[in-house]
Order: structure tokens, then sequence, then C-alpha cells
């Protein structure tokens, strides 16, 4: 394991993911979980944000204290599954901007296939941090930040809640700059791509579309 990956072992998130991988939850409070978790996630890979001394009048008296110091960030969700870390990441971030980048997998050749692309307009002066529960092959975070480094971000991380050890090793030797943050690093895929244990298909249970 390399040093820009980080495999979160809170115990909120493994209890969380324990229900989210549950076959007989809900949409509903799948939806919730994955909002849950993103925001657990957003607050470690959060951590190194720059901070800067202000002063500030107490009740008591002035006091040297700490804001961010004005790093911009955007978020980019990869469609569809990604828009559900987009609300809990938020919470934390209100102010960041929201960029999306559609892709879905061919289902023969596992291939991501691009359908939409829209960053913020200043994306050169963010740092990005892009969404997607599930890193399987690798294929779609690995073109997604592609995608995003043509905007010449000023550094990017990646935000997954499961991954397979596949997607993991071909995600960090095609972007070995790009940290990694996930709650969860699972054994295998199976021979149709899908993450094992996993949770099934991430797009379907947030949307209900299975
Ligand atoms: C899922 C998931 C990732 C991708 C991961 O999306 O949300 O984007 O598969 O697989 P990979 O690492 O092998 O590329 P999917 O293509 O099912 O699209 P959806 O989110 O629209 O359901
Ligand atoms: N996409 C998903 O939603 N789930 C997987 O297990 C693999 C890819």
């Amino acid at each position: 394991m390399n040093d820009k990956i980080f495999i979160m072992d809170h115990p909120l998130l493994q209890h969380k993911l324990t229900f989210l991988r549950d076959k007989n939850t809900g949409t509903q409070q799948f939806r919730a979980l994955v909002s849950e978790i993103a925001n657990l996630l957003c607050y470690e890979a959060t951590r190194d944000l720059p901070l800067m001394e202000v002063q500030t009048e107490t009740p008591i008296r002035m006091a040297a204290t700490k804001v961010i110091a004005g790093r911009k960030l955007a978020f980019v969700p990869i469609l569809r599954a990604g828009l559900g870390m987009v609300d809990g990441v938020l919470q934390l971030v209100p102010s960041a901007k929201v960029g999306h980048i559609g892709l879905y997998r061919d289902e023969e050749t596992l291939q991501p296939v691009e359908y939409y692309n829209k960053l913020p307009p200043d994306t050169n002066e963010r740092d990005v941090i892009v969404l997607d529960p599930m890193l399987a092959t690798g294929g779609s975070a690995i073109d997604a930040i592609s995608i995003v480094k043509r905007s010449n971000p000023r550094s990017v991380k990646f935000l997954c809640i499961i991954a397979a050890p596949e997607g993991l090793k071909a995600l960090s030797e095609a972007h070995p700059d790009v940290q990694i943050y996930c709650a969860a690093l699972d054994e295998k895929l199976n021979e149709n791509g899908y993450i094992v244990p996993g949770l099934g298909d991430a797009g379907d249970r947030i949307f209900g579309t299975k």
C-alpha cells in the first residue's frame, strides 16, 4: 500500500458500511448511509486544508483563532452513483462548487463511456475531490480524473466507499499523484466486474432502478 492510499477504519464508518452492504437495506436508508459515509470520508480528506490566524472577540477577550485560508474546493461526482455522495460532502464545505462527469461502464467490455462533462470554469484555481462510491476495475475513476486534470486543478483527491484491489492498483498507477480515500478494501472483482463482497450496483441502489 502506498502513502497516497487511505483506508479508513473508523468504527462509525465500519458500522454504517455494514448496513449499506446489506441487501435488505431499502433505497431511502441506502441513500442516507451513502451521504453519511461521504461526510465522514470528506472530514478525513480535508484534514490538510491550510489555516490562517484571525483575531476574534469572545465574550471574555480577544483571541487568536483560526479559519480556513481561502482554499477553494470543487467536488466532482461521477454520474450517476457519485451524486449520492454530494449532499454529505457539501454539509462540510457548503461553499464548494460542484462539477459533473457522466460515465457509465459498458456491460460487455467494462470500459467507461463518457456522456457528460461540466466543470466549474475556474477549476484551475481549485482543489478537486472526485466522488464515486465504487472503485471496481478503476476505469471510470481513471478516466474521470484524466478529464478533471485537463482543466489544470491545483490538486485532485478521490473519495470512494468500497474499492477492489484491482481498481486501487490501476488508479494509483495511472494517477500516482492522487490521494485515494475509501471506507473498505474488498476481496476481489467477480467475472462481471462487480466488487466481492461489495454492495451490488451502487447507482441502482441509490436511485431505486432495479
Ligand atoms: C459504477 C460506479 C462507478 C463504476 C465503477 O457506475 O458508480 O462509476 O461503476 O466501475 P469501474 O471501476 O470498473 O469503472 P456504473 O457504470 O454502473 O454507472 P451508474 O453509476 O450510472 O450506475
Ligand atoms: N459498480 C457498482 O456499482 N458496483 C460494483 O460492484 C462494481 C461497479
